[in-house]
């Protein structure tokens, strides 16, 4: 089998917050042979593996990477129906907006509220994309992956993948060795749409149909979130803190309207775009390079000519004066990648 493998290939082009330097070595996968052989090259050679989706979520040094970044391009769909779900296995590198239409338009709940985040079926266990009140952990099944270490694919469970917010096994070190080769979703028959996130709320008279919530979060989305086609940006850029009660009730002495949602975990989780919105006012705030997005605090945007180091630094900038005000830590949605 052989691959074809580039080389100091710009990473900038192939992430949507458009910076970052260059991949030593790059090669796009398309099946799983192509894979296997990408992955072989780079033990060979003795390079590091990093693996690129859409790239929608990362923030690529200026450095780049000095070893192989492998492009997940395989694609392919299958439905299955059994008796009380139906069953879609989504190769990783899909576009997952476009299957989370597909289900919409078949009629199938269960994705409607995930619909336009930007980026690849196998990013989605990865985060455990969210939106509106929905986890996609909530809906898969199994994730099948390729083992850099034994170099062998298997199955992993929906409890295997250690889903949390925003996080899961392929986030902590000991599941670094898993490249996401496709996802299992499961849509139970008897779902029906799920409208209990504020912006969702008392927007439908009548029950609606999926494609209708599907088109209701596109309208949300749009006032929030800029075009990722044309502005660089990697959506929500840091996570929403969870926080102990007594820190939200002291919190609360201060900012009485600052919204609250307890966790199963008896904590709270508070939005950090009302916080750098309302606290810091920092909505649309920023240099000429890098800003905070006007339409959504949570969201940064490249203005054009900014560096990784330019968001990087404002980031921490952010993360310095959310402390300083709050004392909250504040974690990055994004990734790091060096
Ligand atoms: N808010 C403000 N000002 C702002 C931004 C937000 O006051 O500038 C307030 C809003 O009015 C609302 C609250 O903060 O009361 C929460 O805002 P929003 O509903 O827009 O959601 P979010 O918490 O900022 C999260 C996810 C998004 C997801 C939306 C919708 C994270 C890090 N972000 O954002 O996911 O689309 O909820 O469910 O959990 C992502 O992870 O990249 C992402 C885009």
């Amino acid at each position: 089998m052989s691959i074809s493998i580039t080389q100091a290939v710009s990473l900038a082009e192939h992430t949507t917050l458009k910076v970052g330097g260059e991949a030593l070595r790059f090669a796009a996968v398309h099946d799983e042979d192509e894979l296997v052989a990408a992955v072989a090259h780079a033990k060979k050679e003795k390079l590091s593996i990093t693996v690129l989706g859409g790239g929608s979520n990362v923030l690529v040094s200026d450095a780049g990477v000095s070893g192989m970044v492998i492009q997940n391009r395989i694609i392919g769909l299958a439905l299955e129906d059994t008796n009380d779900a139906t069953l879609l296995t989504a190769s990783a590198g899909e576009v997952f907006d476009d299957i989370v239409a597909e289900m919409a338009d078949i009629g199938v709940w269960g994705l409607e509220n995930l619909s336009h985040i930007p980026g690849s079926v196998g990013a989605t266990p990865v985060q455990n994309v969210g939106a509106y009140g929905v986890d996609v952990a909530d809906l898969i099944q199994s994730v099948r992956v390729y083992d850099t270490e034994t170099q062998e694919y298997s199955e992993l469970s929906n409890a295997d993948c250690q889903f949390g917010y925003r996080d899961s096994l392929f986030k902590k070190p000991e599941g670094k060795k898993y490249i996401v080769v496709s996802v299992t979703y499961a849509f139970a028959k008897d779902a029906g749409p799920t409208l209990d996130y504020r912006d969702l709320q008392n927007r439908f008279e009548n029950t609606p149909t999926p494609h209708e919530v599907r088109d209701a979060v596109i309208e949300i989305r749009s006032a929030k979130f800029p075009n990722w086609k044309e502005v660089g940006t990697a959506g929500s850029f840091f996570k929403n803190p969870i926080i102990e009660q007594s820190r939200y009730a002291i919190l609360l002495e201060t900012y009485p309207e600052l919204p609250g949602f307890p966790t199963t975990d008896q904590k709270i989780k508070v939005p950090l775009g009302w916080i750098l919105d309302k606290v810091l006012g920092l909505k649309g705030e920023g240099t000429e390079k890098v800003g905070t997005y006007q339409g959504q605090a949570l969201v940064l945007i490249n203005r054009g000519q900014a560096t990784a180091e330019d968001i990087t630094s404002f980031a921490d900038e952010i993360v310095a004066k959310v402390k300083e005000a709050t004392e909250i830590d504040v974690e990055w949605e994004v990734t790091k990648i060096k």
